[in-house]
């Protein structure tokens, strides 16, 4: 079966004009910030998944082998008929799900629901001719806005994995589980992804690897911005920067403004100053303690019914239910 045509819940003029908002919102506070959502046009989607293939990026790999040892459970667990996944990107490690389900249940539908258009119309059409029996519905969407329109009908599993819940600010993350449990009936499960807080040796490189495609990738928002709003940034002229936040429990990346520099962003009709050494924020990666992810996921509503690590305890997966 071919996948169905991209259903569209960000319209283009929707995504400039967030971006513009959020463009001059950052650009203009103190200090400077950008949300990482804009890291993902096609580059930046491309980088993401070289970054999943680096020595240093634990996560991606661990989180495969906890799927991979556990997705039959969660196939025969959840029942699932629906499954939904939220920052779907390449969708690469969901395959684990979708042969656990393929032999175990059956799952009728898939939703991958992305900002990145370029990575859905990928994983759309290879998720649909790697399995022929599965409708796939891909939805050109933002998860913190979207989640009162996902697909209803028959019982869902959301997976919302990588630890992409981690990119949320803390009040975000409040917001996203309330939104999320308001979306889900009593028989639909949530499936959640998060890093888990480790040691700071571990931690940094995953995000200042050797070989720079972080440093690509962080330096990326600066060419969308260029090339969405007409602004003159040089990429070349900021240093990435990736540091650990021991009280906040985060891994924040910076953009360093290697000399002083005026910014004229085109379709703003803005300037902005950099001081020399001036740190712009451009994500937050939170790591999480089960604990502390368990409470905050019952103050929203759920109860964790799983909880699966690996054997060094660097990553985990939960599946929870509404109460
Ligand atoms: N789930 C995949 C990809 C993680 S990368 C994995 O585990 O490897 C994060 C993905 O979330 C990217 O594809 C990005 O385009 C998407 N994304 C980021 N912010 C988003 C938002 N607000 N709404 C929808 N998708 C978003
Ligand atoms: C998508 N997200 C979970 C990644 C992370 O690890 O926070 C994005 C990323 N940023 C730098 N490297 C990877």
């Amino acid at each position: 079966m071919s996948a169905d045509p991209l259903e569209i819940y960000l319209e283009e003029r929707d995504l400039a004009r967030t971006l513009r908002e959020d463009v001059r919102n950052g650009l203009t506070a103190t200090p400077k910030s950008l949300p990482p959502k804009w890291f993902y046009d096609a580059r930046g989607s491309e980088l993401f998944e070289e970054i999943t293939r680096l020595p240093e990026y634990y996560p991606t790999r661990t989180e495969r082998a906890i799927l991979d040892r556990y997705a039959d459970e969660i196939a025969v667990t959840t029942g699932a008929k629906t499954l939904i996944e939220l920052g779907s990107g390449s969708s690469e490690k969901t395959r684990l799900l979708l042969d656990a389900f393929t032999r175990n249940g059956n799952l009728g539908t898939f939703v991958p629901l992305d900002v990145s258009t370029s990575a859905l119309r990928q994983s759309t059409s290879d998720i649909a001719a790697a399995y022929p029996g599965l409708r796939v519905r891909g939805i050109v969407g933002d998860f913190t806005r979207h989640l009162d329109r996902l697909p209803t009908g028959g019982r869902r599993l959301v997976a919302f994995l990588g630890g992409t819940i981690g990119n949320l600010l803390p009040a975000e993350r409040g917001e996203f589980l309330r939104a999320m449990h308001a979306a889900l009936e009593t028989d639909d499960w949530l499936l959640l992804g998060v890093d888990l807080v480790k040691e700071q040796e571990r931690l940094v490189p995953a995000y200042d690897d050797a070989a720079g495609v972080t440093a690509e990738f962080n330096r990326n928002v600066l060419a969308v911005v260029n090339r969405e709003l007409g602004a003159d940034f040089d990429p070349s002229a900021f240093d990435h920067v990736a540091i650990w936040d021991p009280q906040r429990e985060w891994i924040e990346m910076r953009l360093r403004a290697r000399r002083a520099a005026r910014i004229r962003i085109d379709e703003l009709d803005l300037e902005v100053d950099f001081a020399a050494g001036e740190e712009m924020r451009t994500e937050v990666s939170a790591k999480f303690r089960p604990e502390g992810i368990a409470a905050e996921l019952s103050d929203a509503g759920f109860r964790v019914r799983s909880r699966w690590t690996d054997e060094q305890n660097l990553f985990a997966l939960l599946l929870a239910q509404v109460v």
